[in-house]
């Protein structure tokens, strides 16, 4: 049993069975709809980050050098992050994925922006992404910021839990988004990227409705787990 604890808009701290604390995007301390700030945080081992923008990436370098967790992301990043001191590391790019001890992660493509947050002068700047993880017999997805796109008929079958972005104004919108169910058919999906500011309100119930039957929908409010 794995279970994922939702902080609003893409910020998740993932257990695994074996109890290894995986924080997905970690956005904290200046997210408006976080249950918990950083410092709560109270341990890591590994930190996924899908993109460099603010919102998934702000409290990442902190995080990691304070919990002493390897963070995972893109080449790119991963180099800037090691350029800022955080010692613990592990790149992975678009396609690629790798055993670690808790699962096997996998990058999958978003079509998004790729600068990095705190990287002024735009060196590291990278193609942003999701990750596909497969944990003990159980698939998550976590598809970062990304338009939809037909490269998600390729996940078809394989996701037990997607996490899919219905914000609409930088990511995908509720209408995109239950396409993208149509492309991947997983059998729950969790909306994020919406209701952290006035520009991605959207109402989790309409997107319900346009999935329909075709998955369960578990509309999380910062706070809230789900078992898996
Ligand atoms: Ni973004
Ligand atoms: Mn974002």
């Amino acid at each position: 049993m794995a279970t994922l604890h939702y902080h609003g808009h893409s910020t998740f701290t993932l257990v695994t069975d074996d109890g290894t604390k995986v924080i997905i995007d970690p956005w904290f301390d200046e997210n408006p709809v976080s249950d918990v700030k950083a410092d709560e945080i109270e341990g890591a081992d590994f930190i996924l980050c899908t993109h460099g923008h603010f919102d998934h990436f702000a409290d990442a370098i902190p995080l990691a050098k304070r919990t002493g967790a390897t963070l995972v992301s893109t080449f790119e990043i991963v180099s800037f992050v090691q350029s800022q001191g955080v010692e613990n590391a592990h790149p992975l790019h678009i396609g690629g994925g790798y055993n670690f001890p808790f699962g096997y992660v996998k990058m999958t493509p978003a079509l998004h922006g790729g600068q990095v947050a705190g990287d002024d002068e735009g060196a590291f700047t990278t193609v942003p992404g999701g990750f596909w993880m497969e944990l003990k017999g159980k698939t998550l997805y976590h598809a970062g910021d990304t338009a939809l796109l037909t490269d998600m008929t390729l996940l078809k079958g394989t996701v037990d839990v997607a996490l899919l972005p219905i914000g609409d104004n930088f990511t995908m919108g509720p209408v995109d988004a239950a396409r993208a169910v149509d492309f991947i058919e997983p059998k729950v999906v969790i909306p994020i990227h919406y209701n952290t500011f006035d520009m991605i309100a959207q109402d989790p119930e309409v997107f319900r409705g346009m999935v329909g039957l075709k998955a369960a929908v578990e509309a999380l409010q910062p706070g809230d787990t789900y078992e898996f």
